[in-house]
């Protein structure tokens, strides 16, 4: 991997990452979160690094140490995240949305510690939607030249009896209009914080989709090689 990588296969490219998961918060000890530990966010950061571009790395919320090398940026939920990714994307050549952004929020923050009032009720929390951040930077993208010319979503899919990981793929590519889009297949036999991932490579452009397995670093120099493939506009 390491020999792939010192290839420097990005040099003069500026790269923005998001990586880990949002926090969404109910009050001022509490919060919505997902199990997202950051790995890939950090690999891809890695890889990226290491292909000679300068990264730029925001990260949510991690389980694992930020590498060194890149710049990086703390937000913690969605709307935070949409705030970084905006301020952060102008004069970017490539973005790649790793983070796994929470849906939903609830809909008020309270400003003390939700208590219980009697013996047995609960309170019902009411959430709204999140903003689409990478469907919104694709279509801020229309009217300012400064934001990403490519830019990369990623997706945990399943496939079932209505469609494959690739039909589910394909449509969520189309919804979100961006460039690349890294599905990732989790089912029975792979799951989430296992070892080995299985991921599909879709592009909008129309050309072949690319499959690769294995650790996240390995994803991540896959993930990174596409990328210095499709931005240099090689026909491969
Ligand atoms: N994403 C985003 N903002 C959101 C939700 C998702 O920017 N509010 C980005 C993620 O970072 C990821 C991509 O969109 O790169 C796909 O995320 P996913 O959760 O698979 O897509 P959704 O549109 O939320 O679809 P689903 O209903 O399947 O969760
Ligand atoms: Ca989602």
């Amino acid at each position: 991997i390491q020999d792939l990588l010192s290839d420097p296969i990005l040099a003069g490219t500026s790269v923005l990452i998001t990586a880990g998961g949002t926090r969404e918060p109910l009050d001022p000890v509490r919060f919505l979160g997902n199990r997202s530990s950051g790995r890939q966010g950090v690999a891809l950061a890695e890889a990226a690094r290491a292909a000679g571009a300068e990264v730029t790395l925001i990260v949510t919320h991690l389980e694992v140490p930020v590498p060194h090398g890149v710049h990086v940026v703390h937000a913690s939920s969605a709307l935070e995240l949409r705030e970084a990714v905006f301020e952060h994307a102008p004069g970017k050549d490539v973005l790649i949305m790793n983070a796994a952004v929470a849906d939903f929020r609830p809909a008020t923050i309270e400003n003390s510690k939700i208590k219980k009032r009697d013996e047995h009720s609960a309170p019902v929390i009411e959430l709204v939607r999140n903003p689409d951040i990478l469907a919104e930077i694709v279509q801020a993208r229309g009217g300012n030249d400064e934001l990403p010319r490519f830019i990369v979503g990623f997706a945990a899919e399943t496939g079932d009896e209505q469609g494959s990981v690739l039909d589910y793929g394909r449509a969520k590519l189309e919804r979100k209009g961006c460039e690349m889009l890294v599905v990732n297949e989790v089912g029975a036999t792979l799951t989430f914080g296992e070892e080995t991932n299985a991921i599909q490579v879709l592009f909008a452009d129309g050309h072949e989709s690319v499959q690769a397995a294995g650790s996240k670093l390995e994803v991540a120099r896959v993930v990174i090689e596409q990328i210095s493939h499709a931005t240099k506009g090689h026909a491969d």
